[in-house]
């Protein structure tokens, strides 16, 4: 088979690195990827990620058997629509699925409508209504712009001015809007976070695994939310009985009630999940992988990823199995300034991984006059695998200390509170 994936980040490194180790995999190509993928026989195609008919062509003329999708932008400007229009195989939800993911008022309304757990809410366009709603139902209070707004969309307003300067720039300043300005105002949930992925092709789905990201840019989950710092797989919190939970009162309904709104999903459903004290509930859903979750969810995958999604394209059930004796922890390595205005053109080391049981998915690089260099804020990805978290953990940052980048900095907590959870 020859295989396209289309993204550039750590997670698409980490699914082209995990179809290049099938054996029915011939080449794997990534548009555009990144130049870190090289070293894992990735091919880099130089297509933009929007540039529809450029892509399409591409897969026609390489005759590629199947492509992947990454990340939601891509789904969310139609492009599986688009190659399935053109007669081509893709793994991907089309823009009317990824809805549950790029319109938050769908996604609540479809949890209200099929009894799926989720925060009480209500949806405002009109900035003095949605003032009055908030000082009624008091603080702490959530405050989502509907639409994608790559995570930042969120205000978790512990006060009432955070919660009225969020209105403001969400209703009158139109902050993340494209269209007219419009967001969810949620009851505050309290709990252990998690996330879990499943593969989807209508009705039918396969469990993938858990994770947990961190989402703050600094330890002990402070400083402003990022696309994610760390993750690690299985969550010891996340008991057996509670992934059964989620399977059958999330997962099902939910793929159910799209195949019933005329929307059936065929990609990855990420489910954003807290258990609360008063039991599980749906912080939000995804149409894709998880970055960085993915890097540590594939490295616990113990089936040919290739053979999974090739089955689930031609309707088979595929055959998934997890490694049930071990963790993969992996650290984020951030550009100094991130999330906000950061370092550029940072030079990057070659780095070495062997025998060091660490795996480095990259992400923001490239190259320049020659010499590698950082490429946005979220550089690379240090993933450990340890029969304990406590050793993927240390495996991890002992590589991160044994080989500092400057002008770089990492979380030293990723993981952390699990492990003291198991102690
Ligand atoms: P989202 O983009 O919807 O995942 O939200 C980003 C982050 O905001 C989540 O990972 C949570 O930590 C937090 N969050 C979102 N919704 C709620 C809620 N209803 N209660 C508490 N925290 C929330
Ligand atoms: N790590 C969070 C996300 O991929 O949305």
């Amino acid at each position: 088979m020859k295989l396209l994936v289309i993204g550039s980040g750590g997670r698409e490194h980490a699914i082209a690195k995990k179809f290049t180790e099938s054996s029915l995999v011939e080449t794997v190509y990534c548009a555009k990827g990144n130049i870190g993928m090289e070293k894992d026989g990735i091919q880099l195609v130089n297509i933009a990620e929007n540039d529809h008919q450029a892509l399409i062509h591409f897969a026609k003329s390489e005759e590629i058997t199947w492509t992947f999708i990454g990340p939601e932008i891509a789904l969310f400007e139609g492009l599986a629509d688009a190659f399935e229009q053109a007669g081509l195989k893709v793994f991907g939800p089309s823009k009317k699925a990824a809805d549950l993911e790029c319109s938050k008022q769908f996604s609540k309304d479809l949890m209200k409508k099929y009894a799926i757990p989720t925060a009480a809410y209500e949806i405002f366009e009109d900035h003095d209504a949605a003032l009055a709603y908030v000082e009624e139902q008091g603080v702490p209070i959530v405050i989502k712009a509907d639409g994608l707004a790559a995570g930042k969309g969120v205000v978790v307003a512990m006060t009432l001015t955070e919660a009225t300067n969020a209105l403001s720039e969400m209703l009158v300043d139109g902050k993340y809007a494209a269209g007219k300005p419009k967001v969810v105002i949620e009851e505050y949930l309290e709990g252990e976070e998690f996330s879990l992925f499943a593969l989807v092709n209508g009705s039918k789905y396969y469990y993938t695994g858990v994770a947990q990201d961190h989402k703050r840019a600094y330890d002990g989950d402070k400083g402003p939310n990022t696309g994610g710092m760390g993750a690690y797989s299985p969550v010891p919190q996340v008991s057996e009985s509670l992934i059964q939970e989620v399977l059958e009162t999330v997962i099902k309904p939910t793929v159910n009630a799209m195949v019933a709104e005329g929307r059936p999903f065929k990609g990855v459903i990420y489910a954003g999940l807290i258990m609360t004290k008063k039991g599980l509930r749906v912080i939000e859903f995804n149409a894709r992988f998880g970055d960085p979750e993915t890097q540590v969810i594939l490295n616990q995958l113990d089936s040919d990823l290739a053979q999974i999604i090739d089955d689930i394209l031609n309707e088979k059930d595929p055959d998934i199995k997890l490694h049930t004796d071990r963790y993969t922890l992996g650290v984020v390595v951030a550009a100094e300034g991130y999330p906000g205005k950061m370092v550029t053109d940072i030079p990057l080391p070659q780095l070495n991984v062997e025998g060091s049981g660490c795996t480095i998915y990259n992400a923001g690089m490239k190259k320049k006059k020659g010499s590698f260099v950082s490429d946005g804020g979220r550089i690379l990805f240090v993933a450990a695998q340890g029969s304990t978290l406590q050793e993927a953990q240390d495996k991890a940052y002992l590589y991160l200390t044994d080989n500092p980048i400057a002008q770089t900095f990492y979380r030293f907590d990723i993981g952390e509170k699990a492990i003291q959870f198991t102690k």
